[in-house]
């Protein structure tokens, strides 16, 4: 800050006035002060100078003049010394005038006399060197070449020479050092000179400070403070933080999932570090499935992933910052295997039938198994029920053999759906299930079957012609022709009657028909077979034995056997003695009844009797006995009828006429009969044909006595050979037999009365032991077994050949009374 300007003005008033007084004073006094003293400073003694008396000063009208300028001295006067009356600046009078001179007159009034002063002001350090900012900012491109020069301010010293600013220090750094220039003036000025490249990346600013200093004692400095801002450059590529992305995924990652994200840095900034990222050499498959964020680095799935389809995809990926400045990785995505797949089962050959008897092993489909998935995801294992008669055989790789494994029935089970899973060993695993439907085919293997082992039906005699007697059913649980049953009669045991001409029966509904009305007395029973025969090829069959009874019909009336009804006309006469006591037994009713049962249980009643009260009938056993004495009242020929009913509903019945005779012997009865008989025969010749009669007979009865012992002893050598039993019966069913057999034993027990009653009376009668034989009852000989017998009796009886006599005069006697 100097006041130049106002120097040469200064000047130019100083040299009129230096004229003016020149003319007037002779000589100039010289004073020197420094500058920035304090008021009162002692520039010199005036009085003395100028040879002045120190009373005289102030009568001499002394005062300093200054030509219209500040008055910076004044005068004391009682000293004559000259003084400074402010604080003088050189810098704010000089300016930058080199010699600081400060003129003024003392003028001498009475005396009219001047004189020159000069007043030096001399520079002292009081002003420091200024710069008119103490901050500066630089900014520098990073890039900036090393050698760069870059202004700085210029810091201003007021002061003169050493005082003045002297030159520039910068503080201590790396990158700069200072560069002096001097201007043509003369000036010095400093540039910041770049001596090592910039890193903004290293440092972004650096702060310097630049020291300006002068040469005054003492030294004085001013200071700048140089901040230096780093300008980025595009130095610094980006660069992937991976050279290589590996990454693996799995299949069903949904859409959208980020796949990976890419990093890439730039340590530049702004611009520099905006990165961009794309993908290259990627196929265009993958550039549909992966879609990449250019701004975040990102990778999104943008399509499904197949691991079938493709296993791994690779691609280069790039980054690029805001400049040219780029960087390269290599991207590899591995998908891996998700069980996605369910296996699948493809039937490569099926059959849709199999007969029932197929062997175990018959081959019934034909599979192949697949999994697209890989690894364990593909391992398939295939299965059926275990409770199905099938298995599963691997044949070859991946195909199965569906085959039986135990043997079929039809009849248990028609129809098959088997299923097959096939099952994967993924987590969790996939399967899948098909069914194979399988039917059975029938086979003739079942005959058809009764249910019962044998049957038993009963039929009423005199039945209608073609009744149904009975129906059977067979079963078989075969299919169609194979349980058609077809019924037919096989086999009769009858072996001497035709069963077809009997029976029939329906060979479809397998119904037995009755062909004939069947007799009870006839048949009691019937046997045969029935055969059920299934239409297989080849047929089965079964068969039955089926039993029917014939159930008896009260349809025969009662047979009397004896007395037998006469056929020559003549009638049975019964003997009673006169002397017979109560309950005598006169004779004895015999009769059968053909049928059986109750319709054979027979009763017998007295019908008539020629003398009612004196004989009386066993209801069941037949027996006529006496109720009393004779009389001589009493009518010697009695006539008795008998009714003989059997039990059935409706009861049948019989009746037969017993004559009985009273009398004790036979001639007398003989005679008795003769007078008898007289009246009963009426015919006057009589006489006479009795007499031919009885000659007739008695030659016929010599005749028959002779073949009758013939017969006798041949029958009584076969009897000793095999004693009479069953056997002879062996042909005739036993129950037919009962009949005859009852009867047998009522003409025993007849006999043995009989015998039993002639004995007491010192008779003769006996009947031989006989056999049994199928000659009629009443012709039968009596079997005499009485316990009452002594053992000598029965010996005698036994093959004695009186015995033989004892008979002949029987059935002698017999013959007597019959005449
Ligand atoms: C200024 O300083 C220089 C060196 O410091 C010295 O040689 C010179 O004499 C000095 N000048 C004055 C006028 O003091
Ligand atoms: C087999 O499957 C068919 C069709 O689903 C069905 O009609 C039939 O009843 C099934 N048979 C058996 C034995 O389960
Ligand atoms: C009847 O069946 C049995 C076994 O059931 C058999 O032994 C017999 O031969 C068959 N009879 C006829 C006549 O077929």
């Amino acid at each position: 800050m100097t006041t130049f300007h106002w120097d040469c003005k200064m000047g130019a008033v100083f040299c009129l006035i230096f004229v003016n007084i020149w003319q007037v004073v002779t000589g100039q006094i010289h004073y020197s002060m420094p500058e920035e003293t304090e008021k009162g400073y002692l520039v010199g003694n005036i009085a003395k100078d100028l040879k002045l008396e120190i009373k005289e000063l102030s009568h001499r009208g002394v005062h300093i003049f200054s030509s219209g300028r500040t008055q910076h001295f004044a005068l004391n006067y009682k000293s004559g010394h000259m003084y400074s009356t402010e604080r003088i600046d050189r810098e704010e009078i000089c300016g930058r005038v080199e010699k600081c001179l400060l003129d003024f007159e003392i003028i001498v009034g009475d005396s009219m006399k001047v004189y020159g002063v000069r007043v030096e002001i001399t520079d002292i350090n009081d002003n420091a060197p200024r710069f008119h900012s103490e901050k500066m900012k630089l900014k520098i491109s990073e890039s900036t070449p090393t050698g760069s020069l870059f202004p700085l301010y210029e810091a201003q010293d007021p002061d003169l020479g050493n005082n003045s600013l002297q030159g520039y220090k910068l503080s201590s750094n790396t990158h700069f050092s200072l560069n002096m220039e001097t201007t043509v003036d003369g000036r010095q000025y400093a540039e910041l000179l770049l001596e090592k490249p910039l890193d903004r990346e290293k440092e972004t600013d650096h702060n310097l400070v630049l020291t300006a200093y002068d040469g005054g004692i003492p030294l004085r400095t001013g200071t700048l403070q140089v901040h230096v801002i780093v300008l980025d450059a595009n130095d610094n590529p980006p660069v992937f933080n991976q050279r290589i992305y590996e990454v693996c995924v799995e299949e069903d990652i949904s859409i959208g999932s980020t796949v990976v994200t890419l990093k890439a840095t730039d340590l530049d900034e702004g611009i520099n570090k905006e990165l961009k990222y794309s993908l290259m050499k990627i196929t265009a498959k993958a550039s549909q499935i992966f879609h990449l964020d250019s701004n975040t680095g990102e990778i999104i799935l943008a399509g499904n992933l197949d691991y079938e389809d493709s296993t791994q995809y690779e691609m280069e990926a790039q980054v690029h910052d805001g400049g040219e400045l780029f960087d390269k990785s290599k991207v590899v995505i591995f998908v891996t295997d998700v069980n996605d797949n369910a296996p699948e089962v493809i039937i490569t050959s099926v059959i849709n039938s199999v007969p029932e008897n197929s062997p175990p092993g018959t081959a019934i489909a034909l599979l192949n198994v697949r999994d697209q998935d890989s690894s364990n995801n593909a391992e398939v294992v295939c299965s059926v029920p275990n409770n199905l008669p099938f298995q599963l055989t691997t044949s070859y790789g991946s195909y199965y053999s569906l085959v039986t494994n135990r043997a079929l029935d039809r009849e248990q089970v028609t129809t098959y759906n088997i299923t097959i899973t096939a099952t994967d060993h993924g987590t969790p695993s996939l399967s899948t299930s098909i069914i194979i439907p399988l039917l059975i085919l029938d086979i003739n293997d079942n005959p058809p079957l009764f249910p019962q082992s044998s049957y038993i039906s009963y039929l009423i005699e005199n039945n209608q012609r073609g009744a149904s007697v009975f129906s059977l059913k067979a079963n078989d649980p075969d299919w169609e022709e194979n349980a058609r049953i077809m019924y037919s009669i096989i086999k009769s045991q009858m072996a001497d009657f035709p069963l077809s001409s009997l029976l029939s029966i329906n060979s479809e509904t397998g119904i037995i028909y009755a062909l004939t009305a069947f007799d009870y007395e006839q048949f009691r029973e019937i046997n045969f077979l029935v055969k059920a025969q299934d239409g297989g090829s080849p047929s089965l069959s079964s068969n039955v034995s089926v039993t029917l009874f014939i159930l008896d019909q009260n349809d025969n009336t009662p047979e009397i056997l004896y007395p037998s009804v006469p056929t020559d006309g003549s009638t049975g006469v019964e003997l009673a003695p006169h002397s017979s006591e109560p309950g005598y037994l006169v004779t004895k009713v015999v009769a059968v009844d053909a049928d059986s049962g109750q319709n054979a249980w027979l009763s017998y009643q007295l019908l008539k009797a020629t003398e009612p009260g004196l004989f009386s009938i066993g209801l069941h056993t037949g027996e006529i006995r006496t109720t009393r004495f004779f009389l001589d009242k009493d009518a010697l020929r009695q006539s008795l009828v008998v009714l003989v009913k059997d039990n059935g509903q409706p009861p049948l019945s019989a009746s037969v006429t017993v004559t009985v005779v009273l009398a004790d012997s036979i001639p007398e009865s003989l005679s008795d009969i003769s007078s008898i008989s007289a009246p009963a025969d009426p015919q006057s010749d009589l006489p006479f044909y009795l007499v031919v009669a009885v000659a007739f007979v008695s030659c016929l009865f010599f005749i028959f006595l002779l073949v009758l012992l013939a017969l006798r002893l041949r029958r009584w050598r076969n009897s000793q050979l095999y004693d009479s039993g069953s056997g002879n019966f062996s042909g005739v069913p036993v129950s037919q037999f009962v009949g005859i057999s009852g009867v047998q034993a009522f003409l025993h027990s007849y006999c043995h009365d009989f015998s039993l009653t002639t004995d007491s009376q010192k008779s003769n009668f006996a009947f031989p032991k006989g056999t049994s034989s199928d000659i009629l009852p009443s012709q039968q000989p009596c079997e005499i077994r009485d316990p009452f017998l002594s053992a000598e009796d029965t010996k005698r009886f036994n093959g004695d050949s009186d015995n033989i006599q004892v008979s002949c005069l029987c059935l002698w006697c017999k013959i007597e009374i019959m005449l």
